[in-house]
């Protein structure tokens, strides 16, 4: 048989993917079990958005192949709903491109400006995909540690210049995916100017801004000045409207970034299924509404878990946005042991931290997209005790 290439050898197993299967494996033995791994919403999709998926099934139009870029009607509904929400104004012809969900555009991005020799910064604990992407168009990773005590924010100092003189691209990510932590627009007026400064371009990861508790509204990067000029946004139907399943985010930002990613999406995708594009046109003008039902759902959830979490005695900082809760794991365990006794005797899979990157070590990762709160915390207690 044909050796896979060097770039698939030195691949670890996708985090979530090994995940699921140690999770097969408790579930063949018998045992219940409670999943607050991956960040998948356990919530169907409002009802409202599968009833303009079907009318929009319906059509013969939408059965060919869709259009490279997206329809112009959702790139529309992106660029007006961004104005709404964060007051950022947006070209839909040139400054948003459609995506088969955000971690599509996120692979693909390095692609487009990663050659052999180039840097990219990628945070650590960070979302699996951005240095896995980096690798794939043959570029160096740099990582940017996120520590508690900087409120789990890079420390853009901290970097070295000879490697600030050699990236090409960052990714950065707020509300972010693990820690919760967020960020307010003097971290992202540094990271603007540090672009600037060494010339590479920023790529936010806005996919939770619409999960977030207390009235707290997170910012977009592209509401700073100067955003625009040096990057652009990732974001996700996914989270913000429980559609996972559905495959549908967008890019927006700079024209020319958002052309250089077109132009690999061209040579690789055909577009998102038109239906599913009339999904996220109803869900992106009706997104106010629609939000709200979601959120009132996990504010419960996170009060619930943030409460049961304290009387278990385990750190954390309670969350202000995303699903997810970043806990310290007790005493005496590393991740990994901690995360294997929670399953393997109690029946309850949760993400080990270091999954995420070697500065997540010491910490696991709890996502609320499970109802059964109380009752999984009772079993992280006595797993604790
Ligand atoms: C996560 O659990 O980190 C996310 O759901 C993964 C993803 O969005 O692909």
């Amino acid at each position: 048989m044909v050796e896979v290439s060097k770039r698939i050898k030195q691949l670890p197993p996708y985090l979530f993917a090994e995940i699921d299967r140690l999770k097969e494996e408790v579930i063949a033995k018998g045992m219940d079990v409670i999943d607050l791994g991956v960040g998948d919403p356990d919530i169907p999709t409002p009802n409202e958005i599968v009833k303009a998926a079907k009318k929009a099934l319906e059509k013969p139009e939408n059965h060919r192949y869709p259009s490279y870029v997206g329809m112009y009607e959702f790139r529309k509904a992106v660029a007006d709903w961004y104005k709404r929400r964060f007051g950022v104004e947006l070209d839909p012809n040139t400054e948003v491109v459609s995506l088969i969900g955000s971690k599509e555009g996120i692979a693909h991005l390095p692609l487009a400006y990663i050659d052999s020799g180039d840097y990219a910064l990628v945070p650590d604990p960070g979302y699996p995909v951005y240095p896995v992407a980096v690798m794939f168009a043959g570029g160096e990773v740099y990582k940017m540690s996120l520590l508690e005590e900087n409120g789990f924010l890079p420390d853009l100092d901290a970097i070295d210049r000879d490697i600030l003189r050699k990236t090409k691209l960052m990714f950065i990510g707020y509300p972010n995916n693990p820690t919760s932590a967020v960020a307010e627009k003097d971290f992202y007026k540094k990271v603007i100017e540090l672009a600037k400064e060494f010339d590479f371009i920023v790529a936010s990861d806005n996919a939770y801004s619409e999960i977030c508790y207390d009235n707290y509204k997170p910012i977009s990067f592209l509401e700073v000045e100067g955003a625009k000029d040096v990057g652009i946004e990732f974001h996700s139907l996914s989270k913000t409207f429980n559609m996972t399943g559905w495959r549908i985010g967008f890019a927006v930002g700079n024209k020319d970034v958002i052309a250089a990613l077109g132009k690999v999406k061209t040579n690789i995708d055909s577009g998102i299924f038109q239906a599913v594009q009339e999904a996220g046109i109803y869900a992106l003008n009706n997104a106010e509404t629609l939000n709200k039902n979601i959120r009132d759902v996990f504010q419960t959830r996170r009060d619930q878990m943030a409460e049961a979490l304290q009387k278990a005695g385990l750190e954390f900082k309670k969350p202000l946005a995303t699903f997810y809760f970043w806990v310290k794991v007790p005493e005496g365990f590393t991740s990994a042991e901690f995360t294997k006794k929670l399953l393997q005797e109690k029946g309850i899979v949760v993400t080990p931290g270091n999954g995420f990157g070697d500065a997540g070590e010491g910490y696991f990762r709890i996502s609320i997209t499970n109802p059964r709160i109380e009752e999984a915390v009772e079993r992280i207690k006595s797993a604790v005790v």
